[in-house]
């Protein structure tokens, strides 16, 4: 690997400043992290949130599971070491967003506690909040938005969140949204409130 490395000249230095494009989009770039099982709500949030975000004039970026996964991250499975890849690579995208001046939302499982922090080591402490998606497994299983439950039930899919591959719940979350207690709006409206003094732009 270092060999690799050996002769790339990263050029961040000699690129014009975050804080400049952060100024002209008159926000502050931050990456919110959501956590959760497969069908707690983190996509159907992060659509509404971003619409939300969109009319109130900020401009924003959503970084999911299944879109990642249907490109970037096409060559990964859903062992534990091609899940770390897929959020490293996520994660680096999503710090480019930020440097980019753009508030960027990311919606993965990111099952281990340790998988979310190297996500924060990645992006930033001062720019990672992370947004934990509450809803018991019994709660996801029932929706079952996929009908991916009833395949990994029967064994047609393995290492699945929840079922035969662990989740482990964030400690101590920036928010947490409970999805079996709240409506998506009351959701969107408590990611909103807290990030709200994040996003704007000092004068
Ligand atoms: S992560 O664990 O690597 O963070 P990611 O968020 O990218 O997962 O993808 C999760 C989505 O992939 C789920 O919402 C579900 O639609 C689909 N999926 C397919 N197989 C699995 C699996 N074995 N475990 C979890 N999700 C799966």
């Amino acid at each position: 690997m270092d060999n690799i490395r050996k002769n790339i000249y990263p050029i961040q230095d000699r690129l014009l400043q975050r804080s400049a494009k952060e100024t002209k989009l008159n926000q502050r770039a931050i990456a919110m992290w959501f956590t959760g099982l497969s069908g707690s709500g983190k996509s159907t949030i992060a659509q509404s949130l971003e619409a939300l975000l969109f009319e109130k004039g900020y401009t924003t970026m959503v970084l999911d599971g299944d879109n990642i996964r249907s490109g970037l991250n096409n060559n990964l499975t859903f062992t534990a070491e091609d899940r770390t890849e897929n959020i490293r690579r996520i994660a680096e995208v999503s710090k480019l967003f930020v440097q980019s001046g753009i508030i960027t939302i990311n919606t993965f499982v990111s099952p281990t506690r340790e998988i979310r922090s190297y996500a924060q080591d990645i992006i930033g402490q001062e720019d990672f909040f992370e947004i934990f998606v509450n809803a018991s497994i019994e709660t996801c299983e029932e929706r079952d938005v996929k009908g991916l439950y009833k395949k990994a039930r029967a064994g047609e899919i393995k290492n699945f969140t929840g079922i035969d591959a662990p989740y482990e719940a964030p400690e101590n979350p920036a928010i947490e949204i409970r999805t079996d207690l709240l409506s998506i709006e009351e959701g969107v409206e408590k990611v909103y409130q807290f990030i709200l003094p994040l996003i704007q732009k000092q004068a």
